[in-house]
């Protein structure tokens, strides 16, 4: 089992018990941050582009926690500039990283980086028998049916915010596309530029696809699991 705590915009942590994994941990200035930088512990941290509701704290929480931070080079090197000491992996689009409690394949996800050189990613996440897609910060693009045939995802963590991403009927769409059973929504209602009908999102999709939506709010925690999944 899988624990998802949602720390509200695209930031959230996974825990199987043993191993932390937090993604895209922007805190500091989150008008929807359910815990302060300075209190999350993690081992890893995944972050998906430079851009400032995305890096975020990740470079504090690393020379903090002595966490992992995985990245494209180019969006590492920002967080060299912007402060201390701390442990960084640099690797890319179609690349995998085996890591102790399974691994992550970083995936393509079609928006700016943030920072000049870099794209911005995905990542397909292996953890405690799970297959989890965090799109990060992207348009709907076809080639989601390719990341699901290869990696049989269970839960997609989609962006469902429209403006800086896809909005509601895109994302319903992706979840077609990538054939999971499972989506969490996130990226949406942290500022009035991307409030969304999150109600409306799982009317749709569930209509649309095959996969239940588990609506989350920030601060709240789900059990992944693969058949019973609530929330
Ligand atoms: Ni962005
Ligand atoms: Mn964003």
């Amino acid at each position: 089992m899988v624990k998802f705590s949602y720390y509200g915009h695209a930031c959230f942590l996974l825990d199987d018990g043993k191993y932390k994994v937090l993604a895209d941990p922007f805190l500091t200035g989150n008008p929807a941050a359910s815990i302060k930088a300075e209190d999350v512990e993690c081992d890893y941290i995944l972050v998906t582009h430079a851009h400032g509701d995305h890096i975020g704290d990740a470079a504090a929480i690393a020379a903090r926690t002595g966490a992992e931070v995985v990245g494209i080079p180019e969006v590492l090197g920002l967080c060299e500039g912007t402060s201390g000491n701390f442990k960084g992996h640099g690797m890319n689009i179609g690349g995998s990283l085996t890591l102790p409690f399974g691994k992550v394949r970083m995936v393509f996800a079609q928006h700016s980086s943030g920072v000049p050189g870099g794209i911005a990613c995905g990542y397909v996440i292996y953890i405690g028998g799970l297959v989890i897609y965090f799109a990060g910060d992207t348009a709907l693009f076809s080639d989601m049916e390719l990341i699901g045939k290869k990696d049989n995802i269970d839960f997609a963590l989609l962006p469902i915010g429209d403006n800086y991403t896809m909005g509601l009927e895109d994302a319903a769409m992706a979840t077609k596309l990538l054939g999971t059973r499972h989506v969490i929504p996130i990226h949406y209602d942290t500022w009035p530029v991307i409030q969304q009908d999150v109600k409306h999102f799982k009317e749709i999709t569930e209509s649309l696809s095959r996969a239940s939506v588990h609506i989350v709010k920030p601060g709240e925690d789900l059990e992944l699991e693969l058949c019973d999944a609530k929330a």
